[in-house]
């Protein structure tokens, strides 16, 4: 008899050599580098190279991969009509997943890149993928789209685009380290989906606008979108332990706390609670983190439950000004990276996706009835 594991708990789908999440003891390993060993110290953009490629960069890997990545930012201008046409009441996430689609409609890629068209694409991706979420934020704000620059770093790029002035050199290292904690986690629900949609040979647009669809989700990366809203709700320090004595009555699960595979810290999350702590002081507005620990503290000691990478990152990106549902796909930017890794990766020795399953149906045998004897 087969074992039916549900949500896939505890089944090794596939080999991967490009990350791990050791969830019993905390640790996440990108390419044999532990994330304590890269937070803070590697660029975004030198991690991107280490998930695509391996290894971490020499100066010249790295300015070939910045130049790539620069050169390819400007959207098609059917992708910004898109964006300026779109109605401004629709989610950041949602239209960042129909514009991710749309790319695939416009496949030029270059070809003086010396690389295979699958990997010039994941640079397009990378490349384009913020700048979709920053123009369309500008546009439902009744704001002009700010010109594409090409001095700029991702994350700076980004935060530029989004306000259309100077980004301080704290925010652009806030978000870059940000982006390097989310950039990859092993098998979770996105990244699947993206390996399971490329193992049927489609496309990378549609292996990457799915992910986008999977992360949206409230158990996943939507939980950060969640975690502002229950703090906003509670408002208050004082209140904290009467708001999760009735969520939990009520058996509500707590967004950004608790997680399917660390059954310990989620190593993320104290980088996050770091910069968490340090913006919201800045800000004058530490009740925001004061709660925070606050229900960090209420979980673990009632459930045993840590806080997980979402919890403090939430706190992180409403501390830099960013609006609550541009979180989502704040993840998605960063994750882009590590589902364009794992595309090209289940490419190179792809074996289709197709578990069984376990029918619960009635016994065959039933005979048709006509639909007017029904
Ligand atoms: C991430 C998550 C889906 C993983 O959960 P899972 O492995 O499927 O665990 P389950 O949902 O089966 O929960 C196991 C137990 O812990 C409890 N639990 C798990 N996460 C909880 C949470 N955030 N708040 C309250 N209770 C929680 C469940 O209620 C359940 O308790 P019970 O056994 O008394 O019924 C879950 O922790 C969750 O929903 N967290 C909130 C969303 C979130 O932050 N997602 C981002 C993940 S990075």
């Amino acid at each position: 008899m087969p074992v039916i594991s549900r949500g896939l708990e505890g089944i090794v789908a596939a080999e991967t050599r490009i990350g791990d999440v050791r969830g019993d003891v905390g640790q996440l390993i990108y390419c044999g580098y532990d994330i304590n060993e890269l937070a803070g110290k590697a660029s975004y953009e030198e991690v991107i190279h280490l998930l695509w490629h391996g290894h971490l960069p020499s100066k010249r890997e790295l300015d070939k991969l910045t130049t790539a990545l620069r050169a390819e930012r400007e959207l098609p201008q059917g992708v910004i009509d898109f964006l300026t046409a779109a109605p401004k009441s629709a989610t950041p996430i949602d239209i960042m997943r129909t514009a991710v689609s749309m790319l695939g409609c416009y496949p030029t890629v270059r070809h003086d890149l010396d690389m295979n068209e699958n990997e010039a694409i994941a640079i397009k991706l990378v490349a384009q993928i913020g700048i979709i979420a920053a123009y369309f934020h500008r546009a439902r704000c009744g704001k002009d789209l700010p010109p594409i620059r090409k001095d700029l770093g991702e994350a700076a790029h980004f935060l530029w685009l989004m306000d259309g002035k100077e980004p301080t050199p704290d925010a652009v290292q806030t978000l870059d380290v940000a982006y390097v904690l989310h950039a990859e986690h092993g098998f979770n629900a996105s990244t699947f989906t993206a390996r399971v949609v490329a193992s049927t040979l489609s496309d990378m647009y549609s292996a990457v606008s799915a992910a986008i669809g999977a992360l949206k989700g409230p158990l996943h990366g939507g939980a950060n979108e969640g975690v502002i809203h229950m703090l906003q709700e509670i408002g208050s320090l004082d209140r904290v332990d009467e708001w999760i004595d009735d969520a939990l009555a009520q058996k509500k699960k707590i967004m950004g706390i608790g997680h399917r595979v660390y059954k310990v810290l989620d190593p993320r999350a104290p980088h996050l609670k770091t910069m968490a702590t340090k913006l919201s002081n800045q800000l004058g507005e530490p009740k925001w983190i004061q709660m925070s620990e606050r229900i960090a503290q209420i979980m673990k000691e009632r459930k045993g439950l840590n806080a997980n990478v979402d919890f403090y990152s939430a706190t992180v990106y409403y501390s830099l000004g960013i609006p609550t549902d541009l979180f989502t796909p704040i993840f998605a930017i960063a994750r882009a990276s590590g589902w364009t890794a794992h595309i090209l990766e289940q490419l190179a020795d792809n074996r289709l996706f197709r578990p069984l399953s376990e029918y619960a149906g009635p016994e065959p045998g039933k005979k048709f009835v006509p639909i007017e004897d029904r």
